[in-house]
């Protein structure tokens, strides 16, 4: 029988075999990239300690579940939260209950288990060990040109006549607006970020406080992406922000908002950001903008600024331990701030 207890620093090679063999050369390639960062150098570490756990049986490891600490707001109450990330059992011990062992372990020992943008066997074992289902966390697209629209699998003419089609809505949602409020990229996050997350949470029924001890972690200190960083200000105070970057996809190039920060009554202030955004994307000749939101007010701006609402694949479970919750909690997300900086889904 499996045993399973907190990682060691010893465990590095054999863990990293195991993650070759579960995901392969590639995947495993990539995480070590960013191991240091990732599981070491997280501000919300316990004991300043990776929070991994691991399966042995006698000298081998044979599962690990990997998990990124932050602070979680739930309804006024800050929580120890976990989102949980890289887990893995040996394909010759898998669906030998020993997945369930490390599912359980991690959510004995934090305030919040939580997973975000999950495999079809993570999903299935969560739904099977009965996490409550948050549902997918909206996707949202803007179109900026008329390759916005194409899909690889479609034929050229095809292709061409729904970029034709489409072309006046096109030009009508992606038009230049004007700022409403300073915009500026910096570089860093400064304290004026975490006085700024303390005057917002308690607007937020769940959400992963975003001080700049976080933030910098985050997106400034990330070795394996580069992020810009936008500030929104007024009467010379930082009110918000948005983390952004732009990459190459197969349809074409896309500009990702993977975090941002406003108060979510100030409509102005996010569409102001989003226009800002806009410009960005332009410069860097996207075809689209993509964004990830969970909460209502922050849908209804995306909307009114040209986004469209597309299917999402980020499926969301949470379970909060340290604080009392009904399940109606669960499901109705309307005030939670999720996007797709959280856990480690943007790699
Ligand atoms: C996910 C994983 C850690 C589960 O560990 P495990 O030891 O196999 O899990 P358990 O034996 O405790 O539980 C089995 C349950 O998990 C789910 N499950 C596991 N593998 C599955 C698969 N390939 N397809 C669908 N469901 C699966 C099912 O609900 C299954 O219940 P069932 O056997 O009654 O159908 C393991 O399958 C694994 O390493 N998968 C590959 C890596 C991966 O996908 N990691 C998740 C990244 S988010």
């Amino acid at each position: 029988m499996a045993e399973v207890d907190k990682y060691r620093p010893e465990d590095k090679r054999a863990v990293e075999a195991l993650y070759r063999r579960v995901f392969g050369i590639d995947a495993a390639d990539a995480s070590r990239l960013r191991w240091e960062w990732q599981y070491h150098r997280n501000p919300n570490n316990p004991g300043h300690e990776p929070e991994i756990w691991i399966a042995r049986e006698g000298p081998a490891i044979v599962g690990q579940y990997a998990t990124m600490p932050v602070k979680l707001t739930v309804r006024g109450t800050e929580v120890q939260g976990s989102w949980g990330m890289d887990v893995m059992v040996a394909p010759e011990r898998q669906r030998q209950g020993l997945g369930e062992v490390l599912f359980r372990t991690w959510d004995r020992n934090v305030g919040a288990s939580l997973g975000l943008g999950l495999s079809e066997a993570s999903y299935r074992l969560f739904q099977k060990l009965r996490w409550p289902d948050v549902g997918p966390v909206p996707c949202f697209v803007k179109p900026l040109t008329r390759r916005a629209l194409r899909r690889p699998s479609w034929p050229v003419p095809l292709n061409r006549l729904v970029s034709a089609l489409t072309l006046p809505i096109v030009l009508i949602v992606a038009r230049t607006r004007p700022l409403r409020a300073e915009v500026r990229t910096i570089q860093r996050f400064d304290d004026s970020f975490t006085r700024l997350w303390e005057e917002l949470a308690p607007k937020f029924d769940f959400a992963v406080r975003r001080d700049a001890a976080y933030l910098n972690w985050k997106y400034v200190s990330a070795p394996h992406v580069r992020y810009s960083i936008a500030a929104l200000r007024r009467d010379d105070r930082n009110v918000g922000y948005a983390v952004y970057r732009h990459v190459y996809e197969p349809r074409g190039r896309v500009t990702l908002v993977v975090d941002f920060l406003t108060d979510p009554d100030d409509e102005s202030g996010l569409s102001t950001l989003l226009n800002w955004i806009d410009r960005e994307a332009r410069h860097a000749d996207s075809d689209k903008i993509r964004t990830f939101a969970m909460h209502s007010g922050f849908r209804r701006v995306l909307r009114r600024s040209g986004y469209f609402q597309v299917k999402s694949t980020m499926e969301m479970v949470a379970k909060v331990n340290a604080v009392e919750v009904d399940p109606a909690f669960y499901q109705s997300p309307e005030r939670w701030h999720v996007t797709l900086g959280d856990s480690d889904q943007d790699r």
